[in-house]
């Protein structure tokens, strides 16, 4: 019997980094503090979860649109609007369960085999299983490790073959915190008008910016609607990881072909879940509000405490929940760092080559997903780690 299939056997399978370490140090019942996970800490707001309980009770159980319940995507063309800028049409949204299934529902929709899709390094995992299951191939550029992790057009375009289809943008960036300047898109929407490419822009950082910062989204740029598809969701903003919802838009020349994805391989998105999403968007934003304060208090700390560390230099983020410092002053490996911070200090921080070769000499701190007291213990670990003799 040939099992499984070619697409599935040739397709990188990350696994899930130091967490798999973690776990053998966790049945031996050590007190870790999980700082590679990239979920919120927060329950789910209270109006969210009643939303979802009331339309269950109100028997909203069964089918539904295959693209997402009107009155839910009505609601996203008017967030599209104000927050992103974006003019949508009410056709020009799908409802996905979460961003990976927006990203995997893109991509499948617009690659062939063999056409390359150019992922910029440090790059997330998650999207290059999917354009390798699609029979696509990916193609590593590196942004400007020098300048911040920036975007430098002559790094891409070397990359850029024939065989191109599509470039992955993360704005705000996962691991490197960064929010991509309107020049630095630029870059991408020329790269993706003069070669006739596609844009898939995650965005599922949009509402996690600080100190006045603000995500541009590409789809805004002259030219780029035609070209983007821009995918979101509930995740992180709405601490709603588990709920699995996000949704995506496009001009709607290419949304049949997404759409197709879709229903043959959901149907559509629970229609409860969407109710919860609904009263997320539409309801008041001050759970946001406090919960990026709370962050915010948790990247200062972290970032202050990390640049106090012998041998470590972090860049403030100015988006998402991670940190990424630069450890190659220790002298040491990345995932030998880890390990090491792991059996020693008994926190577990991701290794920077988890996220692509660029990313060697770094780690990634989450300082999302822990309370601000235990984050505050973390640093404590860290730093007698680091700087004791
Ligand atoms: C850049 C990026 N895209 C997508 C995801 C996954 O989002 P979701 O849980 O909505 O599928 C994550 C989660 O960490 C992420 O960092």
């Amino acid at each position: 019997m040939k099992w499984p299939s070619k697409r599935f056997a040739t397709a990188s399978q990350k696994g899930f980094g130091m967490y798999e370490q973690a776990l053998k140090l966790e049945e031996q019942n050590i007190d870790l503090i999980h700082l590679e996970f990239g979920r919120p800490f927060s329950d789910t707001p209270l109006h969210i979860k009643e939303a979802a309980k009331k339309a269950l009770d109100d028997g909203i159980v069964h089918y539904g649109d295959f693209r997402g319940s009107l009155h839910f995507r009505e609601a996203l063309v008017d967030k599209l609007k104000n927050f992103n800028n974006i003019t949508a049409g009410v056709d020009e949204v799908l409802v996905t369960n979460g961003l990976t299934h927006a990203s995997f529902s893109a991509i499948f929709a617009a690659i062939d085999p063999g056409d390359e899709v150019i992922l910029l390094e440090p790059y997330y995992p998650q999207h290059s299983g999917k354009i390798e299951m699609a029979g696509g191939c990916v193609v590593m550029a590196p942004l400007d490790v020098e300048n911040n992790f920036s975007i430098r057009r002559d790094l891409i375009e070397e990359k850029i073959t024939p065989k191109t289809r599509m470039i992955v943008l993360i704005n705000p960036a996962n691991p490197t915190g960064r929010i991509y300047s309107k020049a630095e898109l630029q870059i991408i929407a020329d790269l993706a008008i003069e070669y006739d490419l596609l844009v898939l822009s995650d965005e599922v950082y949009e509402y996690i910016t600080y100190d006045d910062g603000r995500h541009i989204s590409i789809a805004t740029l002259p030219g780029m609607r035609e070209r983007t598809i821009t995918c979101f969701a509930f995740t992180k903003a709405y601490s709603m990881d588990g709920w699995r919802i996000g949704y995506l838009t496009a001009d709607r020349s290419l949304i049949p072909a997404i759409m197709a994805v879709i229903m043959n391989d959901v149907t559509h998105v629970n229609v409860f879940v969407q109710e919860g999403a609904h009263a997320a968007v539409t309801g008041s934003q001050e759970c946001l509000r406090e919960m990026l304060a709370v962050d915010k208090r948790k990247r200062d700390t972290v970032v202050e405490a990390l640049n106090g560390m012998k041998g470590v230099t972090c860049h403030m983020p100015e988006s998402t929940i991670y940190a990424f410092p630069n450890i190659t002053a220790t002298g040491k490996q990345s995932t030998d760092l880890a390990l090491e911070i792991l059996h020693k200090a008994h926190v577990v921080v991701e290794s920077g080559n988890f996220y692509g070769d660029l990313g060697e000499g770094y780690l990634r701190v989450c300082f999302g997903s822990e309370s601000e007291e235990r984050i505050r213990e973390a640093m404590m670990r860290l730093t007698k780690f680091f700087n004791s003799p």
